[in-house]
Protein backbone atom coordinates (compact mmCIF):
# COMPACT_ATOMS: atom_id res chain seq x y z
CA UNK A 1 0.00 0.00 0.00
CA UNK A 2 1.14 3.32 -0.70
CA UNK A 3 0.36 6.97 0.50
CA UNK A 4 2.13 10.06 1.57
CA UNK A 5 0.83 9.88 5.31
CA UNK A 6 2.93 7.47 6.57
CA UNK A 7 0.66 7.73 9.87
CA UNK A 8 -2.24 6.97 8.12
CA UNK A 9 -0.95 4.22 6.00
CA UNK A 10 0.45 2.81 8.98
CA UNK A 11 -2.70 2.63 10.89
CA UNK A 12 -4.67 1.07 8.17
CA UNK A 13 -1.74 -1.61 7.37
CA UNK A 14 -2.11 -2.54 11.29
CA UNK A 15 -6.17 -2.94 10.76
CA UNK A 16 -5.48 -5.03 7.79
CA UNK A 17 -3.21 -7.03 9.56
CA UNK A 18 -5.97 -7.62 12.73
CA UNK A 19 -8.74 -8.15 10.37
CA UNK A 20 -8.10 -9.90 7.63
CA UNK A 21 -4.40 -11.50 8.69
CA UNK A 22 -2.60 -10.48 5.62
CA UNK A 23 1.27 -9.72 5.28
CA UNK A 24 0.70 -6.06 4.58
CA UNK A 25 3.99 -3.68 2.94
CA UNK A 26 3.30 -0.18 3.36
CA UNK A 27 5.53 2.89 1.86
CA UNK A 28 4.84 6.52 2.49
CA UNK A 29 5.98 8.48 -0.74
CA UNK A 30 4.86 10.95 -3.25
CA UNK A 31 4.21 8.86 -6.52
CA UNK A 32 3.90 12.19 -8.29
CA UNK A 33 7.33 12.73 -8.05
CA UNK A 34 9.69 10.82 -9.68
CA UNK A 35 11.85 10.14 -6.37
CA UNK A 36 8.76 8.76 -4.67
CA UNK A 37 7.91 5.81 -7.77
CA UNK A 38 11.20 4.93 -7.54
CA UNK A 39 10.81 3.97 -3.50
CA UNK A 40 7.43 1.71 -4.58
CA UNK A 41 9.65 0.07 -7.63
CA UNK A 42 12.38 -0.65 -5.18
CA UNK A 43 9.62 -1.87 -2.35
CA UNK A 44 7.57 -4.10 -5.39
CA UNK A 45 11.22 -5.44 -6.29
CA UNK A 46 12.03 -6.81 -3.18
CA UNK A 47 8.30 -8.57 -2.57
CA UNK A 48 8.57 -12.26 -1.71
CA UNK A 49 5.68 -13.00 -3.97
CA UNK A 50 4.36 -12.17 -7.53
CA UNK A 51 2.27 -9.48 -8.05
CA UNK A 52 -0.84 -10.88 -8.70
CA UNK A 53 -3.62 -7.25 -8.63
CA UNK A 54 -2.16 -4.07 -8.39
CA UNK A 55 -4.42 -0.92 -8.25
CA UNK A 56 -3.53 2.10 -9.64
CA UNK A 57 -5.48 4.30 -7.20
CA UNK A 58 -3.79 7.24 -6.04
CA UNK A 59 -5.52 10.45 -7.32
CA UNK A 60 -6.26 13.94 -7.22
CA UNK A 61 -9.01 15.97 -9.25
CA UNK A 62 -8.76 19.91 -9.40
CA UNK A 63 -11.76 22.45 -10.29
CA UNK A 64 -12.36 25.53 -11.37
CA UNK A 65 -11.69 28.17 -14.41
CA UNK A 66 -8.77 26.66 -15.99
CA UNK A 67 -6.65 30.02 -16.28
CA UNK A 68 -7.49 30.71 -12.16
CA UNK A 69 -6.12 27.50 -11.24
CA UNK A 70 -2.62 27.23 -9.86
CA UNK A 71 -0.03 25.97 -12.58
CA UNK A 72 2.04 23.43 -10.10
CA UNK A 73 -1.28 22.07 -8.90
CA UNK A 74 -2.49 21.04 -12.26
CA UNK A 75 0.88 19.62 -13.68
CA UNK A 76 1.06 17.89 -10.45
CA UNK A 77 -2.26 16.27 -11.28
CA UNK A 78 -1.12 14.87 -14.73
CA UNK A 79 2.09 13.80 -12.76
CA UNK A 80 -0.31 11.72 -10.63
CA UNK A 81 -2.86 10.51 -12.83
CA UNK A 82 -1.16 9.90 -15.76
CA UNK A 83 2.58 9.77 -15.33
CA UNK A 84 2.20 7.92 -12.27
CA UNK A 85 -0.07 5.51 -13.41
CA UNK A 86 2.47 4.61 -17.09
CA UNK A 87 5.23 4.63 -14.75
CA UNK A 88 3.68 2.26 -12.18
CA UNK A 89 2.13 -0.14 -15.29
CA UNK A 90 5.03 -0.86 -16.89
CA UNK A 91 7.09 -1.57 -13.79
CA UNK A 92 4.51 -4.27 -13.33
CA UNK A 93 3.14 -5.75 -16.48
CA UNK A 94 6.24 -6.93 -17.91
CA UNK A 95 6.43 -10.03 -15.02
CA UNK A 96 2.58 -10.53 -15.16
CA UNK A 97 3.05 -11.10 -18.46
CA UNK A 98 5.87 -13.62 -18.13
CA UNK A 99 4.19 -15.42 -15.69
CA UNK A 100 0.97 -15.50 -17.90
CA UNK A 101 -1.37 -14.43 -15.06
CA UNK A 102 -2.23 -10.89 -13.04
CA UNK A 103 -4.77 -8.16 -13.08
CA UNK A 104 -4.09 -4.42 -13.50
CA UNK A 105 -7.10 -1.89 -12.12
CA UNK A 106 -6.96 1.37 -12.85
CA UNK A 107 -8.91 3.98 -10.74
CA UNK A 108 -10.41 5.86 -13.75
CA UNK A 109 -14.07 8.06 -13.08
CA UNK A 110 -17.38 8.63 -14.89
CA UNK A 111 -15.57 11.56 -15.52
CA UNK A 112 -13.66 10.18 -18.15
CA UNK A 113 -16.16 9.70 -20.84
CA UNK A 114 -16.60 13.59 -21.63
CA UNK A 115 -14.95 17.10 -21.21
CA UNK A 116 -15.61 18.44 -18.60
CA UNK A 117 -15.30 22.22 -18.39
CA UNK A 118 -14.02 23.45 -14.79
CA UNK A 119 -12.65 20.13 -14.43
CA UNK A 120 -10.52 20.43 -17.53
CA UNK A 121 -7.65 18.80 -16.44
CA UNK A 122 -9.04 16.06 -14.04
CA UNK A 123 -11.62 15.05 -17.29
CA UNK A 124 -8.67 14.71 -19.53
CA UNK A 125 -6.13 12.87 -17.35
CA UNK A 126 -8.75 10.60 -16.26
CA UNK A 127 -9.70 10.18 -20.06
CA UNK A 128 -6.03 9.38 -20.11
CA UNK A 129 -6.37 6.42 -17.77
CA UNK A 130 -9.41 4.77 -19.75
CA UNK A 131 -7.63 4.98 -23.11
CA UNK A 132 -4.83 3.97 -22.01
CA UNK A 133 -7.05 0.58 -20.54
CA UNK A 134 -8.76 -0.02 -24.05
CA UNK A 135 -5.32 -0.26 -25.69
CA UNK A 136 -3.48 -2.34 -22.97
CA UNK A 137 -6.98 -4.64 -22.56
CA UNK A 138 -6.29 -5.28 -26.63
CA UNK A 139 -1.99 -5.51 -26.56
CA UNK A 140 -2.71 -8.35 -23.18
CA UNK A 141 -5.20 -10.46 -25.50
CA UNK A 142 -3.79 -14.07 -25.34
CA UNK A 143 -1.39 -12.99 -22.16
CA UNK A 144 -3.22 -14.07 -19.41
CA UNK A 145 -3.14 -10.77 -17.97
CA UNK A 146 -5.81 -8.03 -17.77
CA UNK A 147 -6.26 -4.44 -17.66
CA UNK A 148 -9.24 -2.76 -15.77
CA UNK A 149 -10.67 0.86 -15.49
CA UNK A 150 -12.89 1.17 -13.01
CA UNK A 151 -14.93 4.08 -13.62
CA UNK A 152 -17.31 5.76 -10.55
CA UNK A 153 -19.44 8.25 -10.44
CA UNK A 154 -19.38 10.71 -7.52
CA UNK A 155 -17.93 8.39 -4.18
CA UNK A 156 -17.93 9.82 -0.59
CA UNK A 157 -14.51 10.22 0.29
CA UNK A 158 -11.85 12.82 1.37
CA UNK A 159 -11.09 13.60 -2.51
CA UNK A 160 -13.71 16.55 -3.22
CA UNK A 161 -12.76 18.71 -0.22
CA UNK A 162 -8.98 17.98 -0.82
CA UNK A 163 -9.15 19.09 -4.45
CA UNK A 164 -12.56 21.57 -4.71
CA UNK A 165 -12.16 22.76 -1.12
CA UNK A 166 -16.00 21.36 -0.38
CA UNK A 167 -17.98 18.18 0.33
CA UNK A 168 -20.04 16.96 -2.70
CA UNK A 169 -23.91 18.41 -2.83
CA UNK A 170 -25.94 16.16 0.43
CA UNK A 171 -28.81 14.55 -2.03
CA UNK A 172 -26.07 13.75 -4.84
CA UNK A 173 -26.78 9.70 -5.33
CA UNK A 174 -23.27 8.19 -4.72
CA UNK A 175 -21.50 5.61 -3.59
CA UNK A 176 -18.83 4.35 -0.82
CA UNK A 177 -15.26 3.44 -1.86
CA UNK A 178 -16.35 0.27 -0.38
CA UNK A 179 -19.14 -0.66 -2.69
CA UNK A 180 -16.45 0.78 -5.57
CA UNK A 181 -13.85 -1.87 -4.18
CA UNK A 182 -16.59 -4.68 -3.82
CA UNK A 183 -17.61 -4.27 -7.59
CA UNK A 184 -14.22 -4.21 -8.48
CA UNK A 185 -13.41 -7.36 -6.69
CA UNK A 186 -16.90 -8.60 -8.52
CA UNK A 187 -15.10 -8.09 -12.17
CA UNK A 188 -12.13 -9.33 -11.54
CA UNK A 189 -13.60 -12.76 -10.12
CA UNK A 190 -15.18 -12.83 -13.55
CA UNK A 191 -13.32 -14.74 -16.34
CA UNK A 192 -14.47 -12.50 -19.08
CA UNK A 193 -15.15 -8.70 -18.14
CA UNK A 194 -15.14 -5.49 -20.16
CA UNK A 195 -11.58 -3.69 -19.50
CA UNK A 196 -14.24 0.07 -19.10
CA UNK A 197 -16.38 -0.78 -15.86
CA UNK A 198 -18.84 1.91 -14.38
CA UNK A 199 -19.49 2.08 -10.80
CA UNK A 200 -21.97 3.64 -8.91
CA UNK A 201 -25.84 4.76 -9.37
CA UNK A 202 -25.01 7.83 -11.95
CA UNK A 203 -22.06 6.45 -13.77
CA UNK A 204 -24.13 3.87 -15.82
CA UNK A 205 -26.42 6.40 -17.20
CA UNK A 206 -23.56 9.32 -17.53
CA UNK A 207 -21.35 7.32 -19.32
CA UNK A 208 -23.91 5.84 -21.70
CA UNK A 209 -25.44 9.53 -22.05
CA UNK A 210 -22.29 11.35 -22.91
CA UNK A 211 -21.39 8.16 -25.20
CA UNK A 212 -24.76 9.29 -27.56
CA UNK A 213 -24.48 13.13 -27.39
CA UNK A 214 -22.13 15.01 -29.86
CA UNK A 215 -19.15 16.32 -27.53
CA UNK A 216 -19.83 19.42 -27.93
CA UNK A 217 -23.46 19.11 -26.45
CA UNK A 218 -22.14 16.92 -23.28
CA UNK A 219 -19.26 19.68 -22.77
CA UNK A 220 -21.63 22.44 -22.57
CA UNK A 221 -24.01 20.54 -20.34
CA UNK A 222 -21.33 19.46 -18.23
CA UNK A 223 -19.93 23.30 -18.32
CA UNK A 224 -23.53 24.45 -17.13
CA UNK A 225 -23.37 22.06 -14.41
CA UNK A 226 -20.00 22.55 -12.92
CA UNK A 227 -19.99 26.48 -13.39
N1 LIG B 1 -14.31 10.39 -4.91
C1 LIG B 1 -14.90 10.39 -6.10
O1 LIG B 1 -16.02 10.91 -6.27
C2 LIG B 1 -14.23 9.69 -7.26
C3 LIG B 1 -15.01 9.40 -8.38
C4 LIG B 1 -14.42 8.76 -9.47
C5 LIG B 1 -13.09 8.40 -9.43
N2 LIG B 1 -12.35 8.69 -8.32
C6 LIG B 1 -10.92 8.30 -8.33
O2 LIG B 1 -10.68 7.44 -7.24
C7 LIG B 1 -9.30 7.53 -6.88
C8 LIG B 1 -9.19 7.65 -5.37
O3 LIG B 1 -9.82 8.84 -4.97
P1 LIG B 1 -10.58 9.00 -3.58
O4 LIG B 1 -11.96 9.45 -3.86
O5 LIG B 1 -10.37 7.82 -2.71
O6 LIG B 1 -9.75 10.27 -3.03
P2 LIG B 1 -9.10 10.52 -1.60
O7 LIG B 1 -10.07 10.18 -0.51
O8 LIG B 1 -8.57 11.91 -1.67
O9 LIG B 1 -7.91 9.47 -1.55
C9 LIG B 1 -6.79 9.61 -2.37
C10 LIG B 1 -5.74 8.60 -1.92
O10 LIG B 1 -4.60 8.73 -2.75
C11 LIG B 1 -3.45 9.02 -1.93
N3 LIG B 1 -2.63 9.98 -2.64
C12 LIG B 1 -2.98 11.22 -3.07
N4 LIG B 1 -1.96 11.83 -3.67
C13 LIG B 1 -0.90 10.97 -3.62
C14 LIG B 1 0.45 11.03 -4.06
N5 LIG B 1 0.93 12.13 -4.66
N6 LIG B 1 1.24 9.96 -3.85
C15 LIG B 1 0.77 8.86 -3.22
N7 LIG B 1 -0.50 8.73 -2.79
C16 LIG B 1 -1.32 9.78 -2.98
C17 LIG B 1 -4.03 9.62 -0.64
O11 LIG B 1 -3.20 9.42 0.49
P3 LIG B 1 -2.20 10.62 0.96
O12 LIG B 1 -2.99 11.88 0.91
O13 LIG B 1 -1.76 10.22 2.33
O14 LIG B 1 -1.09 10.60 -0.03
C18 LIG B 1 -5.32 8.79 -0.49
O15 LIG B 1 -5.04 7.54 0.07
C19 LIG B 1 -8.73 8.74 -7.65
O16 LIG B 1 -7.96 8.29 -8.73
C20 LIG B 1 -9.98 9.47 -8.15
O17 LIG B 1 -9.73 10.14 -9.38
C21 LIG B 1 -12.88 9.31 -7.23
Amino acid sequence: MVARRGDRLAALAEQARREHGVEVRGVAADISKDEGRAAVRGMLDQLRSPIEVAVLNAGIGTQGRFVDLDRDTEVREVRLNCVAVVDLASHVLPGMVSRGRGDLVVMSSAAASQAIPYMSTYAATKAFEMRLVRGLHRELRGTGVRAFAICPGPVRTAFHRTGWGKDLPKLMPTESAGSVAARTMRVLNRRRSNPVVSSGPLAPFTMRLSGLLPESVSAWGAGVYHQ
